[in-house]
C-alpha cells in the first residue's frame, strides 16, 4: 500500500506542530541508542513552518544528526533560491556548527559534477538508509526534482539505479537541479509527504490513479514496492 497514513489537519500550524513532533521523535530513537540519526529534507516553501518548530525540538541533538537534501537548485548556498540556505536558516543550524550537512552545491561545478560529488560523499559517509526523508510536491506532480519532461527523469526514477544523485534540467524548473535518485528516497525508514491546500490535494488524488508515471512523476515514488508514505495535509 503506497499510502500508509493520510493525516489531515485543520490548520497549517497544527500540521507543522504534529509533523515536527513526529520527526523529532523518530530521530530521537537513534540518539537513544548512541547512534547518529539521518534525515534528508526537501526544500521549497511548504516545509518552513515545520523546520521552524523542528529546530528547537532537536536543540543540541542537531550535532548528532546527518542532514542531507532531497534536491537542490544549482545556486550557491548564499542565494535566496538555495534549499540549503532555507533549511539552515529555518532549522537554526548556524547555532550548531558541528552538525553534518551534505551540501549539493559544489563551487565551479555544473549540476552534473555536483551530483557526482554528492554521490561519492554520501556513499563514503555510509548514512544510508536515512531514518527520515521528507518530500513535497509541485502542482505539476513533481516531487524531489523528478519533473515532467526532465532530461534525466528516467535515470533518476529507475528503481535499480546505483546513482544516489543526478542532475536534472526541466522546463518546469528555473535553474539546473540536483536530485536524489529514487532508491535512497524509497529506502527511507520513514517517508513523509507534506502538502498543503486543496489544489495539491486534488493533484495528489489524481496521482494515486492509473496513468503514465512520467506525466506525474510523484507516481514513481507512489508505485515503488517498498514505499509506505505518510502524508501530512492541511487546507
Ligand atoms: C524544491 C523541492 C521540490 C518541492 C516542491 C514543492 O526545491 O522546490 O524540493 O520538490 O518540494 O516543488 O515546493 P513548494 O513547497 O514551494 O510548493
Amino acid at each position: 500500500m503506497p499510502v500508509e497514513a493520510f493525516n489531515k489537519f485543520e490548520s497549517r500550524d497544527q500540521l507543522a506542530e504534529a509533523l515536527s513532533d513526529r520527526i523529532a521523535e523518530l530521530l530521537d530513537l537513534d540518539f537513544a541508542s548512541g547512534a547518529f540519526a539521518s534525515i534528508a529534507l526537501s526544500g521549497g516553501s511548504t516545509p518552513k513552518g515545520v523546520l521552524d518548530r523542528l529546530g528547537p525540538k532537536l536543540g543540541a541533538n542537531m550535532e548528532m544528526i546527518y542532514f542531507a537534501l532531497v534536491d537542490e537548485r544549482n545556486v550557491s548556498p548564499e542565494d535566496d533560491r538555495s534549499n540549503e540556505k532555507m533549511i539552515r536558516n529555518h532549522l537554526g543550524l548556524q547555532q550548531h556548527p558541528a552538525s553534518e550537512f551534505l551540501s549539493l552545491y559544489a563551487e565551479n561545478q555544473d549540476a552534473s559534477g555536483a551530483a557526482e560529488l554528492a554521490h561519492g560523499k554520501l556513499l563514503a559517509d555510509e548514512e544510508l538508509p536515512f531514518d527520515v526523508v521528507t518530500l513535497g510536491m509541485g502542482t505539476d506532480g513533481h516531487t524531489a526534482s523528478f519533473f515532467p519532461g526532465g532530461d534525466n527523469l528516467n535515470a533518476a526514477t529507475d528503481p535499480d539505479t546505483e546513482k544516489l544523485f543526478l542532475p536534472m534540467l526541466a522546463p518546469g524548473a528555473k535553474e539546473p537541479r540536483i536530485t536524489m535518485a529514487l532508491p535512497p528516497i524509497a529506502s527511507a525508514k520513514s517517508l513523509f509527504l507534506h502538502i498543503e491546500g486543496d489544489e495539491k490535494l486534488a493533484i495528489f488524488e489524481e496521482a494515486l490513479k492509473d496513468g503514465p508515471a512520467d506525466d506525474m512523476p510523484i507516481r514513481h515514488v507512489l508505485r515503488h514496492p517498498d514505499v509506505n508514505l505518510q502524508v501530512y495535509w492541511a487546507g
